[in-house]
């Protein structure tokens, strides 16, 4: 009788885990206090379409990475997908937005190129996740960034570093300690098969599923040695496991930020400069889904970005040609993002969240925010969009 009792109350439980990680009932909100007026920025001439990361590298310019993901992870084959590339927003200080596609020099032509997470290192170098699949493997490449006579963006390729087979098409957000050491993080509980996400057998989405609902921690932080041309030498980070780890945040001193989307939290965790080792120092929870996390130098703080509902996600797919080929200058679909800021209180030496911006019309698929060294722009990045996102601050 009990052991029948159990057995009934099993799909309920799973129900409710369900309801719960989708966020069915989770409330939407509306928050644009401080940054409003939303749009794209305008792109003329060259695909825009997934700018998941962008960076800043200098007051005046933002570096956008863009492939179509959303389609390469839920819809395409590899081949019909195209490949991805760099743009630039110049003109952020002067206010006058523009943006341009990168020249990359080196660049194999035949190569298939799907970046993901990007870092900029010493002002000078851009690392580069490289889900190349067949081709290549999975890889992090390195860039020289150098400005031309016009005082445009060029990048030149350096070399790579081979990342191991299991973690093929699955690594998501680095973040360089120094010229040798990274952090990087994987999301997914099975590699993705070498011919693309598309292949990746039924059951292993099925386990996928169950494992994220049950809140099981399978994905980690790797802290690993960049190899030149060879196998990057990877062991997991201490006390990092998490349902969905994603974006990484490095202060550029001695914090680190660590997001798990799927268990709506921020890991945070210190570096020790005298014996390089990295603790965890505190578990913060957030009103958000985060996806990627940035570092504000003007105000020392991190900003963590992400949608709020699962169940919002997983109606995109039917939605992406509308999104995609949208006309007009603002997002046309709900689709609640959310940007928070994680800031060190110092009486009680905690990291405590605040809201800084919500919005279901900003864009589809919020996947991390960046705010310019003026204060005056909030760019927003997304993987499914047609282009970046700028909001302005309210005067
Ligand atoms: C997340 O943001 C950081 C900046 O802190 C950037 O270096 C990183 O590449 C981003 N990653 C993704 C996957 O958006
Ligand atoms: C990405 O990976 C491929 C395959 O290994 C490699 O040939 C290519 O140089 C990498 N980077 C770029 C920018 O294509
Ligand atoms: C940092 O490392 C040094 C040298 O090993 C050690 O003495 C110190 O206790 C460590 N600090 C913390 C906060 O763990
Ligand atoms: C963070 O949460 C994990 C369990 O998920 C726990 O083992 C760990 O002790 C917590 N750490 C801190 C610093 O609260």
């Amino acid at each position: 009788m009990i052991g029948k009792t159990i057995i009934s109350l099993i799909p309920i439980v799973f129900i409710a885990h369900v309801i719960h990680f989708l966020g069915i009932f989770s409330a939407s909100l509306e928050y644009q206090e401080k940054y409003s007026d939303c749009e794209y920025v305008q792109v003329k001439g060259f695909d825009s379409v997934g700018p998941e990361d962008s960076v800043f590298y200098n007051k005046d310019i933002l570096i956008a990475m863009q492939v179509n993901l959303h389609k390469i992870f839920q819809i395409e084959s590899l081949e019909t997908a195209k490949k991805g590339g760099f743009y630039a927003v110049y003109g952020i200080s002067t206010g006058k937005l523009e943006a341009k596609k990168i020249q990359i020099k080196n660049y194999p032509d035949n190569i298939i190129f799907i970046p993901h997470g990007i870092y900029l290192r010493d002002s000078n170098y851009l690392h580069v996740i490289n889900h190349s699949f067949y081709s290549g493997g999975e890889r992090v490449d390195t860039f020289k960034i150098q400005l031309d006579e016009k005082g445009e963006v060029t990048l030149e390729y350096l070399h790579y570093t081979q990342m191991d087979e299991k973690f093929n098409g699955i690594t998501n957000d680095i973040a360089f300690l120094t010229a040798e050491r990274f952090l990087i993080s994987d999301w997914m509980v099975f590699p993705a098969p070498l011919s693309g996400p598309k292949d990746q057998p039924a059951w292993q989405k099925v386990v996928t599923m169950i494992i994220q609902t049950l809140k099981i921690k399978t994905t980690y932080v790797w802290d690993c040695t960049y190899v030149q041309g060879g196998l990057a030498t990877c062991s997991k980070l201490r006390n990092s496991a998490g349902i969905m780890i994603n974006g990484i945040a490095f202060d550029g001193k001695d914090t680190i930020a660590v997001a798990d989307t799927a268990d709506r939290q921020i890991k945070l965790f210190r570096l020790n400069n005298s014996n390089q080792e990295i603790d965890l120092i505190q578990n913060l929870s957030v009103d958000q889904l985060p996806d990627n996390i940035t570092y504000d130098t003007v105000n020392k703080q991190f900003i963590s970005a992400g949608l709020n509902s699962i169940s919002e996600f997983l109606t995109l797919t039917p939605k992406i040609e509308k999104i995609q080929q949208n006309p007009t200058k603002k997002s046309i679909v709900d689709m609640e993002g959310r940007v928070h800021t994680i800031k060190l209180n110092p009486t009680t030496k905690q990291f405590e969240s605040q809201l800084l911006f919500s919005s279901s019309k900003a864009v589809a698929g919020l996947s991390g925010a960046l705010i310019d060294e003026s204060q005056k722009y909030l760019f927003l990045n997304s993987f499914p969009d047609k282009s970046l996102v700028v909001c302005t601050r309210r005067s």
